[in-house]
């Protein structure tokens, strides 16, 4: 029995690719379409939702008259680098084309460039470049050509601009986001196009940077949905379809009242958790019980969900820190919070004039959900988790 023991198909932690990703079809598509009309697209969704899954996908997929490139930028340390790694990541795509091969392998013997690879990096012998200029330039000499359009889907960018922005270079980060608005309305950068996506929200990066007047306007937000409808029974078939623990119908009833929030992330948690017990016990059969002791256990391993504590902390300053955990801690308490309590707090924090942007932040990066003139957690995982990690709380 044992050696024969199958495991669900799923992946937790990295992003699911391959026969471990399952695929969002609708919003693989719609992000099609709006690369079809010249967008630039920001991907939009609350933490795990499987935003980086989705871009890999999609870079992964040929289509007539593309180049697609993934990238993650959290690493990049300055403006340069950035540039200079955007140049590579296109350098990557025309490498792969097929439309201007000869004029392509002339341009690079020109500026000496060799050893071009996907994530971004070349060598060049020629040396001093600015590479904002070299991406301009290029852009300018491909947009005569009848060549492939470029889609660098670049996450992790808010990261870096606030990386930036902490680190005393938020004319950088500023600067970042004014390249990437003029490419986005120059008609020279048409063979250019970007799928943005992160997991801190970029609005309130780019309001610390810009100015809370500040807009992505000129980006077309995509959300990527939790599953909706029958898709949240047809991934857990699917991620079980070889695996030797199986879900009936009741079973499958019991999971969702647990997890409240369809995402694939917190399924693939219980997933894993209900294999690896069934397992210990050599028994494949598994009851409702089973469910809720896992929902236990995954929330007792709570380094999935500390990570959510620690992201705030780490972005904000430590006075909105104190604001939104105080909240949070009062919803995990009380299940609920109304907008006069959320008010109250702000008059103690000094924020009344600008609570609520904090309040749909949080919203946004789904850590909680509006219902009738109040506030809960998005996930119950998520409620638990805060309720131990705050045992006690005085109003
Ligand atoms: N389409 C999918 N198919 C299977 N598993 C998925 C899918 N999308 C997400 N997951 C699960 O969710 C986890 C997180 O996915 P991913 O890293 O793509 O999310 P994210 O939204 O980019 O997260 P973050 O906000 O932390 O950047 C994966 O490790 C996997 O367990
Ligand atoms: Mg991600």
């Amino acid at each position: 029995m044992e050696k024969d023991w199958k495991s669900p198909e799923i992946i937790i932690g990295s992003a699911a690719i391959g026969n471990y990703y399952y695929h969002r079809t609708e919003t693989e598509q719609e992000v099609w379409n709006e690369l079809d009309k010249g967008n630039y697209v920001l991907l939009i969704a609350p933490r795990r939702v499987g935003k980086t899954s989705i871009m890999k996908s999609i870079a992964s997929q040929g289509r007539p008259n593309y180049l697609l490139v993934f990238n993650n930028v959290q690493g990049i340390r300055s403006e340069n680098d950035f540039y200079k790694t955007l140049y590579g990541l296109v350098l990557s795509c025309l490498d792969k084309g097929k439309q201007i091969k000869e004029w392509f392998s002339n341009y690079l013997k020109n500026r000496t460039i060799s050893e071009i690879d996907m994530s971004g990096s070349f060598k060049i012998e020629k040396e001093q470049i600015n590479y904002l200029d070299e991406i301009n330039r290029l852009m300018h000499e491909l947009n005569k050509k009848n060549t492939e359009t470029i889609v660098l889907l670049i996450d992790e960018i808010p990261e870096l601009l606030h990386y930036l922005n902490k680190n005393g270079k938020k004319d950088e980060a500023s600067s970042i986001i004014k390249n990437l608005r003029q490419w986005r309305q120059n008609q020279e950068f048409n063979k250019l196009r970007f799928v943005l996506a992160g997991s801190i929200g970029i609005h309130y990066v780019v309001n610390a940077i810009e100015g809370r007047s500040a807009d992505l306007n000129d980006l077309c937000i995509i959300n990527c949905p939790p599953l909706e409808g029958n898709e949240t029974d047809e991934y857990i078939n699917w991620a079980t379809r070889n695996a030797t623990v199986k879900y009936n119908n009741a079973l499958k009833i019991h999971l969702r009242e647990r997890i409240q929030y369809f995402v694939p992330y917190f399924l693939n948690l219980m997933f894993d958790e209900i294999n690896n017990a069934a397992r210990k016990r050599k028994n494949e059969v598994i009851t409702t019980q089973h469910i809720d002791e896992a929902f236990e256990a995954v929330i007792q391993k709570n380094k999935h969900f500390a990570d959510w504590k620690k992201r705030l902390v780490d972005y904000m300053p430590k006075a909105d820190f104190d604001f939104v955990n105080e909240i949070l801690i009062h919803i995990a308490h009380n299940g609920t919070i109304s907008i006069q309590e959320i008010y109250n707090k702000a008059t103690k924090y000094n924020k009344t004039i600008d609570y609520m942007d904090f309040v749909n932040e949080l919203v946004q990066d789904g850590y909680i959900k509006a219902t009738d003139q109040s506030y809960q957690f998005l996930s119950p995982f998520l409620k638990t988790f805060w309720k131990s990690n705050n045992p006690i709380y005085h109003v």
